[in-house]
């Protein structure tokens, strides 16, 4: 299958000839969640965007940037990171003969994510700092070295996550009434309701936050964000503007869900549909379950990374092994009782 360039070249900065460095990405499932629809009171679908190539939807970006910056002559790229735009910035620098340098809060990431970085061979500097100071960090680096910045706020990154809104609007015939996100730097929201607003739609959008990392929320950064949702653990979203503007020209809205709601939501996500997503992916649902859908009869909640990231949050959620001594009888027992 192609990846999104070529799926989707004609609403991209991309030319015919172009190069273009790509895993395979989009082209994600859209699920319907029966068991949250009885419970949201409305029709919900899922969209996985864990089935990327590197189990994020920063893959969407992440070939346009790179592609961007191959085709600028660019010899290595950089981002600051909770840890998937690094796995991802690592593969896809791997995959274009690039080098790779990813700048991750130390102790703060996902163990998963880690070693994705680590094993695409990209260099893993861990900042004794959070993801805000990381983030200005390379900010300062960029316009030093001739190194490409992969962050959200370089405008490929906006590009590619805009086909998302694309796929979305083609499975559903474009009735979509509203779009439950997670919003950390608040990338995605902006992509999210770029690409609805190219194809003429207006679903409301509403963001979700951690409450330990609610910047948008409060109306303030935060200066020590905390949350069990690593991935959104950030105290200053970089797109701030964009993401108000997405959610108060659709008629959506920001609102905050506890660790408690976030993990209630995941593991529901995991023993009820069948879906393992990460901490910060159940943030969606977590909010939609919490503050309702605003009257949307027909909501899409984006599952934004695979539940295999964050094993450590995974094992501490899930219930015990059983132990069992290898007879019949005993396996009999562990098996029924
Ligand atoms: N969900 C997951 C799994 C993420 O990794 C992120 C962001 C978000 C949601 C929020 O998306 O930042 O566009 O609002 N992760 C970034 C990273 C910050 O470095 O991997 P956003």
């Amino acid at each position: 299958m192609p990846g999104l360039i070529d799926r989707h070249r004609g609403r991209l900065p991309f030319a015919p000839g172009d190069p273009v460095v790509s895993l395979g990405e989009g082209s994600t499932p859209l699920v319907q969640a029966p068991r949250l629809s009885a419970r949201a009171g409305a029709e919900v679908w899922l969209k996985v965007e864990g089935a990327n190539p590197t189990g994020s939807f920063k893959d969407r970006g992440m070939t346009c940037a790179v592609s961007a910056a191959v085709r600028e002559g660019a010899r290595a790229i950089i981002c600051a990171s909770t840890g998937n735009t690094a796995a991802s910035a690592a593969a896809y620098a791997a995959r274009a003969g690039l080098r790779g340098a990813v700048i991750v809060p130390e102790g703060k990431i996902a163990a998963g994510k880690l070693a994705q970085a680590l094993v695409h061979g990209a260099r893993v500097v861990a900042l004794k700092g959070n993801f805000d100071e990381a983030l200005r960090l390379v900010r300062e680096l960029t316009d030093r070295q001739p190194i490409a910045l992969v962050n959200s706020i370089n405008e490929f990154r906006i590009e590619g996550q805009k086909t998302a809104a694309f796929e979305l609007l083609d499975d559903l015939d474009g009735e979509l009434e509203a779009l439950c996100i997670p919003v950390g730097n608040a990338g995605n929201i902006t992509a999210y309701w770029r690409g609805f607003r190219e194809s003429g739609a207006r679903p409301r959008m509403l963001g979700f936050q951690a409450a330990g990392a609610a910047p948008l929320v409060q109306g303030e950064p935060v200066e020590h964000p905390e949350t069990v949702a690593s991935a959104i653990r950030i105290g200053n979203p970089a797109r701030w503007e964009d993401a108000m503007d997405a959610m108060t020209s659709s008629g959506g809205a920001v609102s905050a869900v506890s660790d408690e709601q976030i993990l209630e939501a995941y593991r529901l996500l995991a023993v009820e549909e069948g879906i393992f997503c990460e901490p910060a992916s159940a943030a969606s649902v977590a909010g939609l379950l919490a503050h309702g859908a605003k009257g949307a009869r027909r909501v899409v909640c984006v599952l934004t990374g695979h539940g295999l990231k964050d094993p450590d949050v995974a094992l501490a959620q899930a219930g015990a092994i059983v132990p069992c001594a290898p007879e019949l009888e005993a396996i009999e027992r562990a098996v029924l009782e």
